[in-house]
């Protein structure tokens, strides 16, 4: 992948006696890439290198998060090179896991994870099985961008299963947009319902959300709420972004409904709806939708309407 292999170019035009050696689906890509002669030599699993004094073997971890992904591992070192998992789009003065703030850190690594590498849970969890099998113990990870896991880099890997696993918290991610507050006042009295059965829920307004905060939230979240009005026989594009990439992440196991307000048609909770379950979201209960402004009764809705979610995602997180 470019971002950890970019500067191949610049060194083959430096030596164009390199060689360069990778897995199979690296061998696309380099061609690709740098266009022209050098000297390729293709890796599996199991394969080594002696480096000198110092060996390389080498594990195919295809889709994580590339086709080309494969870690190498020093033995004499017991450090493992494990390229795009356990990483973070984390820059610091520092290069090690535990010489960063550990909030900090753990919040970048779950980001990273639900960002990057959910729709890929399965094969990780495949991956790192054998991995495991292969009796490569470990005492440091470096990724190939973010921290070095150094002090019980194990913690990383357990992360990993757990994440991948389609586990949530009992809690409710809500994300709205709204142009006069109507759908606003519905979001914000539903959130009432959800707190009134004792539920944590995080609330995001698309006017100032970060996507991919949005996304790690999603990850962490059993449950998904979404709205806004009707605009155009259809939802509010600032919506579609969010649905988009969920579509795109394939998160595993998460409900949710829609909400919203209209003023004549009134299509735009139907076609939210429609969207959550292109992205894999099982929604579980009836959209609510509100003419125009929500009146006192109409809030009262909202509020059973995140009660009732709430009593859902309990019951479903078991
Ligand atoms: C540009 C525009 C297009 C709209 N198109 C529709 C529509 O196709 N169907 C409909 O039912 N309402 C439509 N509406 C009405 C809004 O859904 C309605 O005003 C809603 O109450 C606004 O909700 P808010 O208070 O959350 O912003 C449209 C409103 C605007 C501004």
């Amino acid at each position: 992948e470019p971002d950890h292999s970019g500067s191949i170019p610049a060194l083959l035009e430096r030596n164009p006696r390199i060689k360069i050696v990778c897995s199979r689906g690296g061998k696309t890509s380099v061609a690709r890439h740098c266009p022209g002669g050098y000297n390729l030599q293709i890796v599996k699993t199991g394969d080594s290198l002696s480096l000198g004094k110092r060996n390389l073997r080498f594990f195919e971890a295809q889709m994580l998060h590339w086709p080309d992904t494969m870690f190498s591992y020093c033995p004499e070192e017991k450090i493992l090179f494990s390229t795009d998992a356990f990483g973070q789009h984390y820059a610091h003065s520092s290069h090690f896991a535990d010489e960063v703030d550990d909030c900090e850190l753990w919040a970048e690594a779950i980001k990273y994870f639900a960002n990057i590498l959910t729709p890929f849970c399965g094969q990780i969890i495949k991956k790192i099985n054998e991995y495991a099998a292969l009796g490569w113990p470990f005492e440091m990870i470096c990724p190939s961008h973010g921290m070095i896991w150094r002090k019980n880099p194990n913690r990383i890997v357990e992360k990993y299963l757990e994440w991948s696993s389609g586990r949530a918290e009992a809690s409710v991610v809500v994300v709205y947009d709204s142009i006069w507050k109507g759908t606003e006042r519905m979001a914000k009295a539903i959130c009432r319902g959800i707190e009134a059965e004792g539920m944590p829920f995080k609330l995001f307004y698309t006017g100032v959300a970060d996507l991919n905060d949005v996304m790690t939230e999603v990850l962490k979240a059993k449950g998904f709420l979404v709205g806004c009005p009707t605009l155009n026989n259809n939802i509010m594009p600032s919506l579609a972004p969010y649905l988009e990439e969920m579509r795109g992440l394939r998160f595993l196991n998460k409900i949710g409904a829609a909400f919203g307000t209209y003023g004549w048609s009134g299509e735009g909770v139907k076609r939210l709806e429609e969207a959550l379950e292109k992205a894999t979201v099982k929604v579980v209960q009836p959209g609510i939708k509100i003419l125009f402004k929500p009146n006192d009764e109409d809030l009262k809705s909202c509020e059973q309407f995140g009660r009732n979610f709430a009593k859902q995602v309990r019951s479903s997180c078991g």
